[in-house]
């Protein structure tokens, strides 16, 4: 790895690698951010404020036109100004770049385009479908703390965009587009926006209407996306390193078969409402987006239904019991039974 080139590894067998430009005068960001919003204070950035804060330091060339190389071999970006409420990023853009479907860990944000032409793919907030905005320079876009999107370059030349997250970006969490809707896949620890993530060809998808499919088509669909269902003996070594099994079989289903000694039971039909940490009924202490929840219903059919959900609500580490608690069960494992 040369000088200069940052990688992250998800701890998979991908890596990703960027090339971090540093040497920016972040006093003089600092100078360019107090002109355009004057009595800025140490809260979370408002929308329109981190519209204005983008759109500005994109305006101002002279602050980062330096920082732009000749002769680049990848994704590049740099680091222009962090403080305590946000931070703000140059990113380069080459023809076929991309950064994939990703949140941004809970951080608000707005990207202006200084150069070129970018396309942002985003995930509709009311229906989960994906929807389509070509950002041309002179343009910005600002999104809140649950905003998907993916970010490729426009046609023609390479572009250059300012970024402003606010709190400051610490995570991502990247997202499957399936035929069942959006999916998270894995979270990250970053150093950059997304100028460290290659684009992988052949997870490509366009998005599609919603179509008509059997329900074993859909099951599969969900399965491949969620990777990994621990079969019944892994469960249990999850639980004892502090997994978490959700029943969410209804009671009398519980009282008919029995259940799994440390279990935590929720009905199937508040399932989301009290794993959703955004929500005001979340279980505090299970809603939480780096949780492992493995669920578990009679023959581990739904339960992988719902998992998927979980995973459109950001719980990249949901999945469900291979088999259900019958598979349980006939594994001699503990059941109340
Ligand atoms: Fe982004």
């Amino acid at each position: 790895m040369s000088a200069g080139v940052k990688s992250v590894s998800d701890g998979g067998n991908r890596a990703f690698s960027g090339r971090h430009r540093p040497g920016v005068a972040q006093d003089a960001i600092a100078l360019c951010l107090s002109g355009a919003l004057p009595g800025l204070g140490d809260g979370v950035l408002s929308a329109r404020e981190l519209s204005i804060a983008s759109m500005a330091v994109a305006a101002r060339s002279d602050l980062w036109e330096h920082l732009v190389p000749q002769q680049r071999d990848g994704r590049w970006y740099a680091l222009l100004h962090r403080s305590g409420n946000y931070d703000v990023w140059l990113l380069g853009w080459d023809p076929g770049h991309e950064t994939d479907w990703h949140d941004h860990g809970g951080s608000s944000g707005s990207f202006a385009v200084a150069r070129g032409r970018l396309v942002e793919q985003f995930r509709r907030p009311r229906t989960g479908t994906a929807g389509s905005r070509a950002v041309r320079a002179g343009g910005a876009v600002t999104f809140g703390p649950a905003h998907v999107h993916n970010v490729t370059h426009g046609a023609g030349a390479p572009a250059l965009s300012v970024h402003v997250y606010s709190p400051a970006l610490t995570a991502m969490t990247y997202y499957h587009l399936t035929d069942y809707g959006f999916s998270a896949f894995e979270t990250v620890s970053v150093e950059s926006p997304h100028g460290e993530r290659s684009h992988v060809a052949d997870e490509e998808q366009a998005f599609t209407e919603w179509d008509r499919r059997a329900v074993d088509d859909l099951l599969a669909s969900v399965r491949r996306d969620l990777q990994r269902r621990p079969v019944p003996r892994e469960a249990m070594e999850a639980l004892a390193a502090g997994a978490t099994l959700v029943d969410i079989r209804p009671a009398e289903e519980r009282a008919l078969e029995g259940e799994i000694p440390g279990a935590t039971v929720i009905g199937r039909n508040v399932l989301e409402w009290r794993l959703d940490p955004q929500n005001d009924h979340r279980i505090p202490e299970l809603a939480r987006y780096d949780a492992e929840i493995i669920l578990v219903c009679s023959d581990g059919y739904a339960s992988s239904l719902a998992a998927a959900t979980l995973r459109r609500l950001g719980l990249a580490r949901a999945t469900d019991l291979d088999g259900g608690y019958h598979a349980w069960k006939a594994a001699g494992l503990p059941t109340t039974a």
